[in-house]
């Protein structure tokens, strides 16, 4: 039996229950955060509740939580998970019940709800495929909205096209990021990311990688990426809490490189896999 929070409550996941009426169902009314927990320690949680108080702030919902008490919840949610198998939380909060009406009353109390979610093991240490497409989002990428329909269909239309694990996205010329995930390129042996100005979310395994990677002589700029510097770069990596940092060896169907792992992507994804956990809080030492 999986165990959620609930506003205020733990009950079994089939026993969770939502009014029709609350914004996040009738207008996606709401923000969200996945933190990836491995062997039973979260990876950055400070930062990721960071990026959820910035989401709420930018939407105007009050944070409806202390710090402490998010804690809380991921404690006791991971006490109860049956295995110490990889998973993640995924958390919601959405402003709460009210009329269908766009205009929002200020009094509202914010739905919150939590879950773990295994995370499935997949190996992508041989590279996958991608596909290029217009970035058809809104312009505040940096808000980890549940409104998600863009990338739904993105990230739909990747998997039909050769599996492709996700869609990169082109704005005006310049690369963003992925359907569900950050993108770096390498040219030569330079590393390159798009900076966090709003197009792009500020991916925490993103930041981490960044950071990591200018500990170490290869460094990282984090940079304006045109379509076309993309198009050629040697290398393209994906990152996220779920999937880490991924190989791209094909993007629409054409070989990326040597249409193999690349050795600076090898060099990140060993510094990353090595170093991950030095910033996780082991089981039990959330709070006290
Ligand atoms: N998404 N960009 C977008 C649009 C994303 O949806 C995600 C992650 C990222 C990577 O962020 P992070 O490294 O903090 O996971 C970048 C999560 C995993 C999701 O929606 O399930």
């Amino acid at each position: 039996m999986q165990l959620v929070y609930l506003n205020g409550d733990y009950l079994p996941l089939d026993q969770a229950r939502v009014s029709v009426l609350d914004r996040g169902f009738t207008f996606g009314d709401g923000v969200y955060e996945v933190i990836p927990v491995f062997g039973g320690s979260i990876l950055c949680p400070d930062e990721h509740l960071r990026r959820l108080y910035n989401s709420l702030s930018a939407v105007a919902i009050r944070n409806p939580l202390k710090h402490s008490e998010w804690y809380g919840i991921f404690e006791r949610l991971l006490d109860h998970q049956p295995t110490r198998n990889d998973c993640s939380i995924y958390i919601q909060v959405t402003r709460g019940v009210g009329e269908r009406e766009h205009l929002y009353n200020d009094t509202l109390v914010p739905t919150v709800f939590v879950m773990c979610k295994p995370i499935q093991a997949r190996d992508f240490t041989s590279g996958v495929s991608a596909i290029t497409h217009e970035d058809i989002r809104w312009k505040y990428c940096h808000i980890k909205a549940i409104t998600l329909l863009p990338g739904v269909m993105l990230k739909k239309l990747a998997a039909a096209t050769d599996g492709s694990l996700d869609a990169i996205l082109i704005r005006q010329g310049y690369l963003s990021e992925g359907a569900s995930s950050n993108v770096f390129i390498v040219q030569g042996r330079t590393v390159k990311t798009p900076a966090t100005d709003g197009r792009v979310l500020a991916g925490i395994t993103r930041d981490l990688l960044v950071r990591l990677l200018q500990e170490v002589p290869v460094g990282c700029e984090e940079t304006p990426i045109t379509e076309q510097e993309l198009r050629q770069a040697d290398e393209i990596w994906l990152t996220s809490s779920t999937i880490g940092v991924v190989p791209v060896i094909r993007l629409d169907g054409i070989p990326v490189g040597e249409a193999k792992p690349g050795c600076i992507w090898q060099e990140a994804f060993r510094l990353y896999e090595a170093r991950k956990l030095n910033f996780a809080i082991p089981p039990g030492r959330l709070i006290g």
